[in-house]
């Protein structure tokens, strides 16, 4: 019964980029025009050692609201806090155009990056994602894009979101530079990443991985739930009665464990649970213990 160790230092993800935790947070539910409640939201992430943030252009119709609306209200922010963007590494995303729906050739992505910029009010992108890869750009229209950006100083790095292995193979072959992440969905409820080559590539490449709706969008805290989902919770409910820490903490520290050392991306835009976040380093996982929560996952018993 091999214990896990967890990685709790910051990290470097690219030469050109600061150090990232091991935690990230994301924007995809920041929402409002409460401009104070939303910089308070953001501190509470950066004050609890949470220094990666994850927006995108489309985040916004999903709440109702415009498209580029989460990069919108964060800029806003960034205006009323002084030192806070030299303070985190922003991450966003491009390529998606609801009605189209996916748009990332050459001049789009482009566009989009400086539109996304100008919404954000700062000068460069730490990390800029492909959101989804669009099968009617060739990748090394793409790779095109993304170099030009880099070399014009509109980001500092590059990665992609929902890729296929080779996809993003593809794609690396017409970069002059090395890709620095991938953002593949990955919790306990989502296990296709762990089977389907995305986090063997990454460690066969060294991306940094950077694992979307850590808690399945939420469905791991619900209680209106499928049998698979509710086998799923009384693993992790057992872990987390062993170790006195909250279910959501043992299923960022379930992602955690994996060797592709991914970044769950902390997706709560409640002060009390982004905090809470940081217990998932307190949580002692077993080899045996992490395989349960698999096995509950698959729903079938593992050969
Ligand atoms: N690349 C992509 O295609 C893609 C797709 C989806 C998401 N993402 C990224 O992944 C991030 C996270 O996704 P997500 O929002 O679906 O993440 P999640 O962490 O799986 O779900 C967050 C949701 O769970 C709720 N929740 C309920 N109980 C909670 C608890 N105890 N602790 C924490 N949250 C609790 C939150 O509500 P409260 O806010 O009320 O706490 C929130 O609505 C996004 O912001 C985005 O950056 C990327």
């Amino acid at each position: 019964m091999n214990n896990i160790t967890f990685h709790t230092e910051y990290r470097k993800i690219n030469e050109n980029i600061p150090l990232i935790s091991p935690l990230g947070w994301g924007m995809w539910r920041y929402r409002g025009s409460d401009i104070e409640k939303s910089r308070t939201i953001a501190e509470t992430a950066l004050e609890s050692g949470i220094n990666l943030f994850d927006t995108a252009d489309v985040y916004g119709p999903d709440n109702g609201e415009a498209f580029g609306a989460a990069e919108a209200l964060f800029g806003r922010v960034l205006k009323t806090a002084p030192g806070l963007r030299d303070r985190i590494v922003l991450a966003t995303k491009g390529g998606i155009i609801p009605g189209i729906p996916y748009a990332s050739r050459a001049d789009h992505l482009v566009r989009a990056a400086e539109a996304s910029l100008a919404r954000l009010g700062t000068d460069v992108i730490d990390l800029y994602q492909v959101h989804r890869p669009d099968l009617l750009a060739h990748p090394a229209e793409v790779a095109a894009a993304l170099d030009r950006l880099q070399q014009d100083g509109k980001i500092k790095a590059a990665g992609v979101s929902n890729h296929t292995p080779s996809q993003v193979a593809a794609l690396q072959a017409h970069l002059p530079f090395k890709l620095t992440s991938i953002q593949p969905e990955l919790s306990a409820c989502a296990v296709g990443a762990l089977f389907d080559g995305v986090l063997d590539q990454a460690m066969e490449r060294g991306l940094t991985v950077l694992a979307w709706s850590p808690l399945a969008g939420g469905r791991l805290l619900g209680a209106d739930n499928d049998a698979r989902t509710r086998a799923v919770i009384t693993e992790l409910d057992r872990i987390a009665l062993a170790n006195n820490v909250g279910r959501a903490a043992v299923a960022y520290a379930w992602i955690l464990a994996h060797p592709s050392r991914p970044i769950p991306l902390i997706g709560s835009q409640t002060q009390s649970r982004i905090r809470e976040a940081t217990d998932a380093f307190k949580v002692h996982l077993t080899d045996t213990n992490w395989y349960a929560v698999l096995k509950a996952a698959l729903g079938t018993p593992l050969p």
